[in-house]
């Protein structure tokens, strides 16, 4: 199976002396949620094999792994274009999360675009916007709501989702979380 959309959320390791010394609790939580992959690891990741000529993919990817994310991206075959979805997490009271850095304090995460090909004569709309201030739920969870912003972009094209937690209709999903009779093999 080939894809025209592959949207990934990969279980970056937070191995950095200077993340590992300011924020030692929060590297403990992060790693403790779910298995992690080193960026060998991830980049050694056969997603050329199911990228078809024409392929976007959107990665999630924390700051301080902005140039690995784009490093994946290329050795999965994608040239690195632009940040896709700039999320603003929110509290279930409004106010903005704060997550522990290093320097600053976060309260957004993003979400790269790398193309592969051509995909601009599959877009269906121009009014999709990047901007998403959504509440943030369970550890790592993004908004359903990017999703269905993709789904608006591109309409009914093949699209596979990495690193899912679940299947959602319309998608074909991967990841050691989702059962193993609702998930595509990736090899
Ligand atoms: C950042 S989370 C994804 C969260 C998801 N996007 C969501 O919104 O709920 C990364 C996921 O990758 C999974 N994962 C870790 N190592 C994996 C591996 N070797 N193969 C497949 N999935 C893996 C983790 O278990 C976790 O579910």
């Amino acid at each position: 199976m080939k894809y025209k959309i592959i949207y990934a959320d990969p279980p970056w390791q937070f191995g950095s002396k200077a993340y590992q010394d300011s924020n030692r609790t929060m590297l403990k939580l992060e790693e403790t949620q779910y298995d992690t992959m080193d960026i060998e690891t991830l980049k050694k990741l056969p997603i050329n094999n199911i990228a078809d000529e024409d392929c976007i993919c959107f990665m999630w990817v924390t700051d301080s792994h902005l140039k690995e994310g784009i490093e994946v991206l290329e050795s999965w075959g994608f040239k690195y274009k632009t940040i896709g979805f700039n999320w603003i997490k929110k509290y279930a009271s409004g106010s903005f999360c704060v997550n522990f850095a290093p320097w600053t304090l976060k309260s957004w995460e993003i979400c790269l675009i790398g193309i592969k090909g051509t995909m601009g004569k599959y877009k269906q709309v121009n009014n999709i916007q990047g901007l998403i201030i959504a509440e943030r739920t369970k550890h790592s969870k993004k908004p359903n709501e990017v999703r269905s912003r993709i789904d608006k972009l591109f309409g009914d094209i093949p699209k596979i989702e990495l690193f899912a937690r679940e299947k959602v209709e319309g998608w074909d999903a991967w990841g050691n979380e989702v059962p193993k009779e609702e998930q595509k093999i990736i090899s």
